[in-house]
């Protein structure tokens, strides 16, 4: 990990789902390049672990539920003095939630509350500390699925991130000059428990879609904190509503190599 440990000094950041994979490496980089963090996760025990880990606080929220939301982020206010970094990126993709011959009413409105109406809460929430600062930087958590099809469906988590793509662009481009970037991380496969879980059950799939993948592998946590990271700072500073996909060359790829 090449860290510059002053790069975030100074700010405060909210990681939604910063419990475990992608959130948690996250939360350990930011931390480690100088900010403050406040893990904002449902799961209280390892959420509360992540926040001693990382010298930051715990808030337990359910990111379905907007007063929750609103609460960690005047937590932050509260205890840090400023909501600098946002990191919207709490999600879930239940078995429940396949193709759409196989997929019901309600396994659908889960997936698009905790990974598509909960990013409209936490912008709605951080952004009025952001313009008031005259600054800040959103980073929500899409998919490289929002930018392509796979056959391998999961409908409603493709559409959930499809619509978090296309939220952050409009966003990035309402608030382009008011301070605040808005961008979307666009992660391929990543090692995380989420991931783990999918494919633990179905080996083959996991098979199918490294195929697919240029790099012949899937991310580690880590490397999508370090995007994450860039995105926060500073150096990423004439970038906003971009769609930032970190996936191995999976959306550049037609051919893949053997
Ligand atoms: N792992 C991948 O391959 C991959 C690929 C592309 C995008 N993503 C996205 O990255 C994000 C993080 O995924 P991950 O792989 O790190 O998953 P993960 O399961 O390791 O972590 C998700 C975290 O979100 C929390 N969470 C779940 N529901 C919540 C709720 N209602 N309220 C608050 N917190 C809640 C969980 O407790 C957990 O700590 C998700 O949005 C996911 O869709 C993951």
């Amino acid at each position: 990990m090449n860290v510059n440990a002053t790069r975030l000094t100074d700010r405060s950041a909210v990681i939604t789902g910063g419990a475990s994979g992608i959130g948690r490496a996250t939360a350990r980089r930011l931390a480690a390049e100088g900010a403050r963090v406040v893990i904002a996760d449902i799961d209280p025990t390892s959420g509360e672990q992540a926040a001693v880990e990382v010298g930051g606080m715990f808030v337990k929220v359910d990111v379905r539920n907007q007063e929750e939301v609103e609460n960690a982020f005047a937590e932050c206010q509260r205890a840090y003095g400023s909501v600098d970094i946002a990191f919207n990126n709490a999600g879930i993709s239940p078995a429940d939630d396949a193709s759409i011959l196989d997929t019901g009413i309600e396994a659908w409105r889960k997936v698009q509350e905790v990974n598509l109406t909960s990013v409209y809460y936490c912008c709605k929430a951080a952004l009025p500390y952001m313009l008031e600062q005259g600054k800040g930087s959103i980073i929500n958590t899409a998919s490289f699925v929002a930018v392509m099809g796979a056959a391998t469906s999961q409908i409603s988590y493709s559409a959930s991130k499809g619509g978090v793509l296309a939220m952050t662009r409009e966003l990035g481009v309402e608030f382009a000059r008011r301070g605040v970037r808005i961008n979307a991380l666009c992660p391929g496969p990543v090692n995380t428990p989420l991931l783990k879980e999918l494919f633990a059950k179905d080996p083959e799939k996991a098979e199918r879609r490294l195929v697919h993948v240029p790099m012949g592998r899937f991310a580690e946590p880590e490397e999508l904190a370090a995007a994450v990271a860039f995105l926060a700072s500073d150096d990423s500073s004439f970038m906003t509503a971009s769609t930032f996909l970190v996936d191995g060359g999976i959306a550049g790829a037609y051919v893949t190599p053997q």
